[in-house]
């Protein structure tokens, strides 16, 4: 990924318990914020790239998310689809702490 132009505050440290996920938006885009088990931050787009379904209302086990909708899987780390029915990956954004911040790096 070419570097993001753009740092979007969009959630305290806070506001995500380890292991715990959370639906933000930024720049009228629908993001999944994951803090993984182990305390590192991750973020995907929400929207599966199957049809039309928020990630966030599925399971997040490990550093697999789970859809709701037909139970495909992606790895919120590289954005990789795992299982059919996913034949298109995720987007992946950078996350940074800064202070209390957490930061994402999205597209300008
Ligand atoms: S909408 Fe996510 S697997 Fe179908």
């Amino acid at each position: 990924m070419s570097e993001a132009a753009n740092w979007v505050r969009v959630a305290a440290v806070g506001d995500i318990a380890e292991g715990e996920m959370r639906a933000v938006k930024a720049n009228g885009r629908d993001l999944a914020l994951y803090h993984l088990e182990g305390g590192e931050f991750r973020c995907t787009d929400n929207i599966c790239t199957h049809a039309y379904a928020l990630l966030t209302d599925g399971w997040l086990e490990g550093h697999v998310i789970e859809c709701p909708l037909h139970a495909g899987q992606f790895d919120v780390r590289t954005g990789k689809g795992l299982c059919a029915p996913i034949d298109i990956d995720l987007a992946v954004f950078p996350v940074k702490v800064e202070g209390d911040a957490l930061l994402v790096g999205l597209p300008a």
